[in-house]
């Protein structure tokens, strides 16, 4: 996609705006594929729901990770096969177990002797079982990221996985074991302390069949190869099918968050207040994330229209025109790009170079389509932005912009009820 849709697209559908490139998405699969032969890909549906998303996540024959009972019936709705469907996490109930039996999801990595106390229960002959460990290393990511360090509440310590895994084999159902080290993992050394604590599993239960070496790919540029001579000898060496769970490394990069600017104010930094915030794109006040941002083209700002069209308006796919590049001004000034809301946390970049704006111009923030619009809330009443995704040149809205009376309905169906 280029800047000018963009442009078109913000025209079309206004402001904030999720749009993710489809194209991209594909490119990354084939990325993941050529550096994973043979693996088995599970999309960690967490790193972004959108269900036109996930639809064509299935039908590139992908499977799903899931964790909660919102993720498994999306899975399930966007057509990956049950068998297919990976759950995870760490809270199992009776009811999402229940729910997952009943659907037929072909493998749960449990976390923990609990969720095995409620799954032993279940009625689920065909469901096949992960032990998830933790492996109790640094994994060298954001601390809120580091699901494999000692001091994280996932998985199971390996003296007491091996326990575990003793009585799951007697129902045999155990398929293998899974570690999950982190998101945002760079360093090839992860993947070699991965194997080296998977290890000693598969030695004392050599007859499992799946290893799970979980996601948390980097982006933009997680040394996949690498990571790859690593997981792929240990699971051809003993027989194993490699089960892979990325989320953000599908999705992030053909994800841009389109923004417009509303008011620019010069005090000890320049501020730039965008209409896009925390309640947007919450990565840069919780975790101090990066994420580029780029002036787009303002063709047509002026007369944008401000909200997209009602819901249940179809919206046809329309082709991307192309409209030319106006100059975009290149001096750059040490910037806040901040949100509309009340707090200081309410960024979505700091201290960058950016040229001179001015309100009503186009940012494209980019790298936004992982835990972007899936970690968006309606704090201070915000309304969450419309999402499109775009194919082939050819854009669509996927989910509408949320209206006002989005934010009270289900309080006004709980008035009625009661
Ligand atoms: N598998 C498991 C068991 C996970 O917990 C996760 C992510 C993934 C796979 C996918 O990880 P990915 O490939 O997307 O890195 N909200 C944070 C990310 C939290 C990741 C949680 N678990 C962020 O915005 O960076």
């Amino acid at each position: 996609m280029t800047d000018d849709d963009l442009t078109a697209i913000a025209a079309r559908y206004g402001t904030p705006t999720y749009v993710y490139d489809l194209d991209g998405v594909e490119a990354q699969v084939t990325r993941l594929r050529a550096a994973f032969p043979g693996a088995d890909v599970h999309y960690a549906v967490k790193a972004n729901a959108n269900g036109a998303l996930l639809r064509f996540l299935a039908s590139l024959g992908l499977g799903a990770e899931a964790l909660t009972t919102g993720e498994l019936e999306r899975a399930v709705r966007a057509g990956f096969p049950p068998e297919r469907i990976l759950l995870g996490g760490p809270g199992h109930t009776p009811a999402l177990v229940k729910r997952a039996a009943e659907v037929g999801v072909g493998l749960v990595s449990l976390d923990g002797e609990g969720a095995w106390r409620i799954w032993r229960e279940a009625r689920a002959p065909d469901t096949r079982f992960l032990i998830r460990v933790n492996p109790g290393f640094d994994p060298r990511t954001h601390e809120h990221l580091a699901t494999a360090a000692p001091h994280a509440k996932f998985g199971i310590p390996r003296a007491k996985a091996m326990a575990l895994a003793e009585e799951v084999a007697a129902t045999r159902r155990l398929a293998g074991f899974h570690v999950h080290a982190g998101s945002m993992i760079a360093e090839v050394e992860v993947a070699r302390l991965v194997v080296e604590a998977l290890s000693p599993l598969y030695d004392r239960f050599p007859d499992l069949d799946t290893v799970d070496v979980g996601g948390g790919f980097a982006v933009p540029d997680a040394p996949l190869e690498a990571f790859a001579e690593h997981f792929l000898p240990f699971a051809r060496a003993r027989g194993l099918r490699l089960v892979i769970e990325p989320g953000r490394f599908l999705v992030a990069d053909a994800g841009t968050l389109l923004t417009r600017v509303l008011h620019v104010k010069h005090g000890a930094l320049r501020h730039v207040i965008a209409d896009a915030g925390m309640a947007d794109l919450l990565r840069p006040a919780l975790y101090g994330a990066h994420h580029p941002v780029r002036v787009l083209p303002t063709e047509g700002a002026a007369t944008a229209p401000a909200a997209a069209p009602a819901a249940s308006v179809p919206t046809p796919a329309v082709p991307i025109p192309a409209t030319p590049t106006s100059a975009i001004p290149t001096t750059a000034v040490p910037t806040d790009v901040d949100g509309p809301l009340c707090e200081n946390a309410d960024r979505l970049a700091r201290h960058v170079d950016l040229p001179d704006v001015a309100p009503g111009d186009l940012l494209a923030v980019g790298r936004a389509g992982a835990y972007g619009f899936a970690m968006a809330s309606n704090y201070a009443s915000s309304l969450r932005p419309a999402e499109v995704v775009s194919r082939k040149g050819e854009a669509r809205l996927a989910r509408r912009r949320e209206t006002p009376e989005d934010l009270w309905r289900l309080e006004d169906e709980a008035q009625r009820s009661s």
